[in-house]
């Protein structure tokens, strides 16, 4: 009797039960009463799609789809599924791919971050019903990937991750540009009246030239190389461009890998442990990663019940003391993407950083990271050679810290700041008196207002951005340097703001603020006009030059006003946006829902 009349019998014999671990296709039968009958109707419909037996028989390898018209970041995804199912049967496995929600940056409303946990509770959800005996999760911008690990994670079959991979930079007059440290830059020009409009607009055709994800060290690129240096991923797969044949064998491999996980039934919740979350925050600091993935980071962190509450944001800082800054990416350098890729990737950093890794953690191949790096080809460029983006451990692109964590009356939980991305290193250590806005209407009514009383030793406070008090904690962090300013030449302030800030932006600006405005007692929430607010990321603080007194004083006032603080809003707001407002954790938690963490309800 052959294998799959074998299965084929067991299928209908009603004396044995289906085992509740079963695998392929048994799986997580759909709750009929008569689990043999929920097996028979489950073949009766996906045999409408001409599937055999002997293909019924195979591991089962689910490749999550997250294709979408308004999604130029995810534009190559077609493909990759092609080339995923490739590796798949190559492998023997059956593939099938299946949609989720795509997001991306610029087509979200309010922010992708309101979506994030969306996405992620679809991705959970949707492993954790289908009968997948291991699952491909590709994504790319910026929210999908923390996104997916978070979900997958929570529904803890087998997943490997697989990136779209960056676009490819364009040029204007000779000089290299990409999305989108280059858009932030421009746009900055343009404001203060050094570009005109023909300028911005060739610009404008220019930034995204290909489909794939920015081009910079944005948090796209950030998450694909953490996904990386967590071993959640081949380790050539973070940096191949969204267009090349390398990104296609990248993809057949994952197919390849996936079914593997199937047989090894290598867990994520097993894969991970503390050491492997650690490698991935030296690697963060390594490349001068986004600030949004430390929210990633500790909502993915969260999510896993063995390593939540051993990692801080204090984690991060005390790694970034030790690890250098070593890729030369924008906005913390001059590169892009593609450079990095071609000056060897991770592959070359992780070789690199081999000093201060772990390298006995696990990765999804069941290989130990060392393992993995010993096993990758890898054909180290010169440094001299002037397309070699990545510097040697002895002699860095900045020393330490290149994401540092502040703490202070200000901020009790913390604060963050990329360092390495200010673009006037005194700012590091400044005293100036604030400008308050309250929200971001209050902004963008008088940034560039003639009368603002402002200068360049100013210090821009931007409050009720954080993830309670505008949902999704939008990037508003960037807050623009007032115009008047900006035509005088003033590059970088000081700003402070309880959001987010693009990944591929720069300036000396401190985000996250928690707990946030939207908390009655944030101090954060009762700064004004005028008080003196101090930053040195030497001794990573940032203080409220006002005394104990006025500050109680000012928050009981404010607790006593009615419609101040906005908790009504939140009991009383329909569907996700209230489920959000009611749920969502501060920054320094990863703004993940509190009802999907690990100490949540189980
Ligand atoms: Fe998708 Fe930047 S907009 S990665």
């Amino acid at each position: 009797m052959s294998e799959a009349v074998r299965n084929i019998s067991s299928d209908y014999d009603l004396d044995t039960p289906i085992p509740t671990d079963s695998n392929g296709l048994r799986q997580g039968l759909t709750s009929y009463g008569d689990a043999h009958f929920s097996l028979f109707l489950r073949k009766v419909f996906i045999k409408a799609l001409g599937y055999s037996e002997d293909a019924l028989s195979r591991p089962i390898i689910g490749i999550v789809n997250t294709y979408s018209s308004f999604n130029p970041c995810h534009a190559n995804v077609p493909q990759l599924i092609d080339a995923v199912k490739r590796g798949v049967q190559l492998s023997g496995g059956l593939a099938i791919d299946f949609p989720t929600i795509s997001i991306h940056e610029s087509f979200s409303s309010p922010t992708s971050m309101f979506l994030r946990n969306l996405m992620s509770m679809d991705t959970e959800e949707m492993i954790r019903a289908q009968p997948v005996d291991a699952v491909v999760l590709i994504g790319g911008c910026d929210k999908t990937t923390p996104a997916q690990l978070m979900g997958g994670i929570s529904a803890n079959k087998p997943i490997i991750h697989l990136v779209t991979g960056p676009m490819m930079p364009g040029s204007h007059k000779g000089v290299r540009i990409g999305a989108c440290t280059d858009c932030r830059n421009n746009w900055a020009s343009f404001r203060a009246g050094n570009i005109d409009v023909e300028d911005i607009s060739a610009i404008n055709d220019e930034l995204a030239p290909t489909a794939g994800t920015c081009g910079v060290m944005g948090t796209a690129s950030t998450m694909a190389c953490i996904l990386a240096a967590l071993g959640m991923m081949p380790l050539n797969g973070a940096t191949a461009p969204a267009v090349s044949s390398a990104r296609l064998r990248v993809a057949e491999a994952t197919g390849k890998l996936a079914v593997q996980a199937s047989s090894t039934k290598l867990t994520p919740q097993q894969i991970l442990t503390r050491d492997s979350f650690l490698n991935a925050i030296t690697v963060l600091q390594a490349i001068g990663g986004s600030t949004n993935a430390v929210v990633h980071l500790m909502a993915i962190i969260g999510r896993h019940p063995e390593v939540a509450n051993t990692i801080t944001l204090d984690t991060f800082d005390e790694i970034g003391r030790r690890t250098p800054l070593l890729v030369d990416l924008k906005p913390s350098g001059e590169n892009y993407m593609t450079d990095f890729h071609n000056s060897g990737g991770m592959v070359a950093l992780l070789n690199e950083l081999k000093p201060l890794l772990h390298l006995d953690a696990k990765t999804v191949s069941g290989r130990t990271l060392g393992e993995e790096l010993a096993a990758t080809p890898y054909v180290p460029v010169p440094r001299s050679s002037p397309t070699n983006c990545l510097h040697a451990l002895d002699n860095p692109l900045y020393p330490a810290s290149s994401l540092v964590v502040l703490r202070g009356n200000l901020c009790p939980d913390g604060a963050l700041m990329k360092a390495s991305a200010s673009k006037n290193r005194k700012l590091l250590r400044h005293k100036g008196r604030a400008v308050v806005f309250a929200n971001s209407a209050d902004l963008a009514a008088r940034i560039d207002s003639v009368d603002l009383q402002v200068d360049a030793d100013s210090v821009l406070v931007l409050q009720n951005i954080g993830p309670v008090g505008n949902p999704g904690m939008p990037e508003s962090g960037l807050i623009p340097i007032p115009r008047k300013l900006s035509e005088q030449g003033v590059l970088d302030m000081l700003r402070l703001s309880d959001g987010r800030m693009s990944g591929t932006a720069g300036g000396t600006i401190g985000l996250h603020i928690s707990p946030e405005s939207a908390d009655p007692d944030s101090v954060f929430g009762i700064v004004e006009d005028g008080d003196v607010i101090e930053c040195d990321i030497d001794r990573g603080a940032l203080e409220l030059h006002v005394t104990d007194e006025e500050i109680k004083r000012r928050i009981a006032i404010r607790k006593s006003t009615p419609g101040a603080i906005g908790k009504a809003a939140q009991l009383h707001t329909r569907g996700y946006r209230g489920l959000y407002m009611r749920s969502v954790n501060q920054a320094h938690e990863g703004a993940d829902f509190d009802f999907l963490t690990a100490a949540g309800p189980s």
